[in-house]
């Protein structure tokens, strides 16, 4: 139940919005970022629900469903990630389209794809481990690897609230 509710919101997330339209280069830049910020937020709301079944005193076999619906979303966000998108960058601004993706990423995106698909392989491990001390002991480093890449390559305007 938890899986197929999982799974299909990231996957709405992906299909509904900017995939296909983000691989062939030519779709909505203010889709493509939806998307992944979508599964972003997504991944927000499956560390709260890791964090509450870590925090049982049994092992919940769900934590398999949610460590591989985190690895997942990780996989996905590397794939909407085309030029366009941009912003800080100095691509073109597009109606409703809002990023607060450092250009950083860009000058080797497929050095930060990496950073996402290696996030994603230690987040599978977590979910494959079994038990609780074993599940933790990995997605302790998913966990550093989210604020690591955040404080590298998410952009915060300190001055965007008083302009
Ligand atoms: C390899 C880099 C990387 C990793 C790992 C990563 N993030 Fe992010 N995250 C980003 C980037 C880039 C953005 C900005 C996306 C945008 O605005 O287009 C972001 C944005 C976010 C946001 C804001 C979404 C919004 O509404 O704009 C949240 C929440 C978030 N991440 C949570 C997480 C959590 C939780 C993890 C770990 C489980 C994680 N991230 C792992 C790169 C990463």
């Amino acid at each position: 139940m938890l899986r197929q509710v999982m799974l299909s919101v990231a996957l709405a997330a992906v299909l509904g919005t900017g995939l296909v339209a983000a691989e062939d280069g030519a779709g909505s830049v203010a889709e493509t970022i939806a998307a992944r910020r979508g599964l972003m937020t997504q991944l927000a709301a499956l560390q709260a629900l890791i964090d509450s079944r870590l925090g049982a005193a049994d092992y919940s076999a769900e934590l398999y469903d949610l460590g591989q619906a985190a690895a997942q979303s990780l996989e996905a966000f590397a794939l909407l990630l085309p030029a366009q998108t941009n912003l800080l960058g100095g691509a073109p601004a597009a109606a409703g389209a809002e990023t607060t993706a450092a250009a950083a990423i860009w000058d080797d995106l497929p050095a930060f794809q990496q950073l996402l698909r290696d996030t994603a392989a230690v987040a599978r491990q977590a979910s494959e481990a079994g038990d609780i001390a074993g599940f933790r002991a990995e997605w302790d480093k998913v966990a550093a690897a989210c604020t690591t890449c955040h404080e590298s390559y998410v952009f915060f305007d300190p001055f965007a609230a008083i302009n």
